[in-house]
């Protein structure tokens, strides 16, 4: 495995991977890697020949009043667990080799990254799109892998690539959870046991709501109401929002009547967390369900 730290490292050895005719895939990340993540780069190592990771805390993503400098940073762990995985290049740079001075380049994709997580963490999205586009022409990957964890990002991803005619193909992988449930999540290390415990109240509310739907509830708003009560009875959590929207305009639905994602973010304590799940009432079970849907836009030549 090697592991650089600058873009022109990188370009060097994926240019040459692709001389090669190796297939290119690549797994985004922030680091202090866990399963979530390595799920990813084992849909990678699966179906691509030369997997590369990229380990950037993203300055640009969090809000002034975010928790950037308190992430948690895991390098040499990640380092293992990739060259565990069989990752054959791992691309860690600085914040200056990303963003050196001068920058003023920004992506924004409009109305998708204003909703949900976008509505408290203003300048969030502009600050994911803007590094992931930037990775991409750096790595320039044939297929790049993203978790339904993060189901708002990915949908932009989406977006991002369409709109700009990127030659990547977005997979999405489903959301690895803890035995009890929690979605892992790299916040989750703030956690004390107490809220640790409260926490799985999430994915309860989630499981309340797909229960409803599949017994035939169409009422989206009775069934937002169930997941609002549920998180409020719980001691020490705050609802930021929970919403019933379409998976493709991330609008607010009103009848369930295809597919539709159920997405939560609560503040345990002072940590955020969010989940999601999408509800498929029991005449649209043939229809899709939020994991593995691709798009691919332009295409490379060979
Ligand atoms: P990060 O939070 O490190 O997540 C990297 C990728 O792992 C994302 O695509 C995320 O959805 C996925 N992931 C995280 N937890 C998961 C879980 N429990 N199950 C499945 N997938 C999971 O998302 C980011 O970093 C950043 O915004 C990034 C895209 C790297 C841009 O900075």
């Amino acid at each position: 495995m090697q592991l650089v730290a600058t873009i022109a490292d990188t370009r060097k050895l994926t240019q040459q991977a692709r001389r090669d005719g190796r297939c290119i895939g690549f797994v985004p990340t922030m680091g202090a890697l866990h399963e979530g993540h390595a799920s990813l780069i084992r849909a990678a190592r699966r179906d691509t020949d030369f997997v590369v990771v990229s380990i950037f805390v993203n300055p640009t993503q969090f809000g002034p009043n975010e928790d950037y400098q308190r992430y948690p940073r895991t390098p040499e762990a990640d380092w293992a667990l990739c060259r565990q995985e069989g990752v054959d290049l791992v691309f860690n740079p600085s914040v200056e080799e990303m963003y050196p001075a001068g920058f003023c380049t920004w992506v924004e994709v409009t109305g998708l990254q204003d909703v949900l997580c976008g509505r408290s963490r203003p300048g969030h999205f502009r600050g994911v799109a803007t590094v992931v586009l930037k990775l991409f022409n750096i790595v320039q990957p044939d297929i790049a892998y993203f978790g339904q964890k993060d189901a708002q990002q990915a949908r932009i991803i989406r977006q991002l690539v369409r709109d700009l005619n990127l030659p990547v193909e977005i997979r999405v992988c489903p959301i690895v959870r803890a035995a009890d449930g929690l979605a892992l999540s790299s916040r989750n290390a703030y956690l004390t046991p107490q809220e640790r415990h409260r926490a799985t109240v999430l994915y309860r509310a989630l499981q309340t709501a797909q229960k409803l739907v599949s017994q035939g509830e169409r009422d989206a708003l009775l069934v937002r109401q169930r997941l609002v009560e549920l998180i409020s009875a719980t001691p020490g959590a705050t609802l930021d929002y929970a919403e019933i929207v379409d998976p493709e305009t991330l609008r607010p639905v009103t009848q369930i009547t295809q597919p539709v994602l159920a997405a939560l973010a609560v503040r345990i304590g002072s940590t955020r967390l969010i989940d999601n799940m999408i509800l498929t009432p029991p005449d649209a079970e043939h229809q899709m369900d939020g994991t593995d849907q691709s798009d691919m836009e332009g295409g490379r030549d060979s």
